[in-house]
């Protein structure tokens, strides 16, 4: 992954995060606007969430997932796990390593599961929804994030759907974008949640702003027939 890395682009510790978020959240649907260093580190916990939740399905209902039994719920592995990166970029940045990125994919067997869009993201969403409804998860690192919540807020999963997005902190048009998400609280009946990470100690970093879509977020735990499993002692359940 080294080869697309722009240090201007100020995403070495970004890319790792969202790493380790798609991990975390095990989104079907990613989405990325603003391709290069971060493309194959989206593709790559894809992949490797797909993986843990065979390894995982396999382990249900045998002794040895009580270790994990406590937080696995079995309807969730009936659905099928089959994740989709959707990447948008113009591929006009002459300083970006963007248009390398699909090449570098395909040598590190990473490049069955993305789908590249080649345009402007102004005007492309009715792509994106063709191709995978609502999305999940996505990373937006482009100066143009103000029009992609514009025309791509409706897409974003409203039950727990997250988005990513880059430099919000420190340029004019960031701030904008900040008071914008706050004017759609009412929209979303306050339920949206917006978290703002700043690295001014870095040298060439930035920040990177969370926000996720909890309007029609349901709680697993509150769906399990057999009650809640961070009560494994039954305690809560007596009377
Ligand atoms: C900051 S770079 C992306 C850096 C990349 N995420 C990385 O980690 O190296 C921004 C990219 O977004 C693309 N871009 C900027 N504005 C865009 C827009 N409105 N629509 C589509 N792509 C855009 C550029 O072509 C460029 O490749």
């Amino acid at each position: 992954m080294k080869p697309l890395q722009v240090p201007e682009m100020a995403t070495d510790s970004t890319a790792p995060l969202l790493y380790w978020l798609i991990r975390t959240l095990r989104p079907q649907h990613v989405l990325e606007v603003g391709m290069g260093y971060t493309t194959p580190f989206l593709a790559k916990a894809l992949k490797d969430n797909k993986e843990a939740y065979e390894a995982e399905r396999e382990l249900l209902g045998t002794p040895e997932s009580h270790a994990v039994q406590p937080m696995a719920h079995a309807p969730y592995y009936n659905a099928p796990y089959e994740p989709r990166l959707i990447c948008i970029d113009r591929m006009t940045d002459t300083a970006s390593s963007a248009p390398r990125a699909l090449k570098v994919m395909e040598e590190l067997g990473l490049a069955d599961t993305c789908q590249i869009i080649e345009g402007d993201l102004r005007g492309s969403s009715g792509k994106v929804r063709k191709a995978v409804g609502l999305v999940d998860f996505a990373w937006i690192d482009t100066w143009d994030t103000l029009a992609f919540v514009r025309e791509y807020w409706d897409l974003i999963n409203p039950a727990g759907g997250m988005f990513a997005a880059h430099y919000l902190m420190t340029y004019p048009e960031g701030r904008a974008v900040l008071r914008y998400l706050e004017s759609l609280r009412g929209r979303e009946n306050g339920r949206l949640e917006i978290t703002n990470l700043r690295e001014p100690h870095r040298y060439g970093q930035n920040s990177t702003t969370l926000i996720r879509r909890t309007r029609d977020y349901v709680d697993p735990e509150d769906l399990r027939p057999e009650g809640n499993s961070n009560d494994p002692t039954g305690v809560l359940n007596v009377g």
